[in-house]
């Protein structure tokens, strides 16, 4: 299998795009570590143990230093090393202009992209003393597009797309490879704002939908977007670094 012999570390792993990513890299022969902040990760991984696929569940705040720095030394301890990191874990809420707090705009940057950085920081420093390695980072078509009530993730989405630039450059001298997805409207609890899935309502169905404004007129599928992360991690993904490979229906390149 493609990714035997690989350790992949994914963060929120437990649902969503997290959890078909972890499946994928198990089903390819990847050991897995999950790193989630909730015990779906436990059952996640207890799934996959059950059909010989290989998963470790290790709850981790990505937020937080301490668990960051525990994470990568439990990994290393138990495999002895760090070949992908998908840094997916994340959260949205809504806030206007004229009610996001302080404390809104850390929270959602200490989740969305402090983490990304710092989790890749110390991921960076065992793939450099390994010989190499592979960072693919979740971000999103709200990366470069405007969006209402989204300041705060637009902005931390933005800076994941700009980390993967930076860092594919400066990790390109010791064979580690940086790239990130960028999804548009995927069928996960993130798409549920307020109690209402946006992909359900009628207003998406005609306008997205039924008149195309998604090109292939439909949301994704986290599956979707766990095919495009595989690749970036696969060996067939050799001369590509620092690239957003946008994963949308063709959301984003019409109007
Ligand atoms: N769903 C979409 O339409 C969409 C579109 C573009 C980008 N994204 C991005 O995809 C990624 C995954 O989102 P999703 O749609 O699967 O959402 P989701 O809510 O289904 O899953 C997110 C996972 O991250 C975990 N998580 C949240 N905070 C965490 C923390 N501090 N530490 C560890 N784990 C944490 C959650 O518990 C959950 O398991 C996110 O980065 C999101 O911004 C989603």
């Amino acid at each position: 299998m493609p990714l035997t012999s690989k350790v992949a570390i994914v963060t929120g792993g437990g649902e969503g795009i997290g959890r078909a990513i972890v499946k994928r890299f198990a089903q390819e022969g990847a050991q897995v570590v999950i790193a989630e902040i909730e015990p779906t990760g436990q059952q996640v991984a207890q799934q996959l143990n059950e059909q010989g696929l290989k998963a470790l569940f290790l709850q981790t705040d990505v937020a937080k230093a301490k668990d960051r720095n525990n994470l990568v030394r439990t990994t290393l301890d138990h495999f002895g090393h760090i070949d992908i990191l998908v840094n997916n874990a994340g959260i949205y809420f809504p806030r206007s202009v004229f009610e996001m707090t302080q404390a809104d705009w850390t929270k959602m940057m200490s989740v969305n992209l402090d983490a990304v950085f710092f989790l890749s920081q110390l991921a960076a420093q065992a793939m450099k003393e390994q010989g190499g390695g592979r960072i693919i980072n979740v971000a999103s078509v709200n990366s470069w597009l405007g969006m209402p009530l989204s300041s705060h993730y637009n902005a931390a989405k933005g800076g994941v797309a700009q980390i993967t630039r930076c860092l594919a450059v400066e990790l390109a001298p010791y064979n580690i490879l940086v790239n990130a997805v960028a999804p548009g409207f995927i069928k996960t609890r993130m798409a549920i704002v307020d109690g209402v899935d946006e992909t359900e309502t009628e207003f998406f169905k005609t306008f997205y939908c039924d008149h195309r404004r998604i090109p292939l007129g439909r949301a994704g599928l986290p599956e979707e977007v766990a095919s495009a992360v595989y690749f970036l991690a696969s060996d067939d993904c050799q001369y590509i670094t620092g690239h957003l490979l946008v994963v949308d229906g063709g959301l984003s390149i019409t109007f």
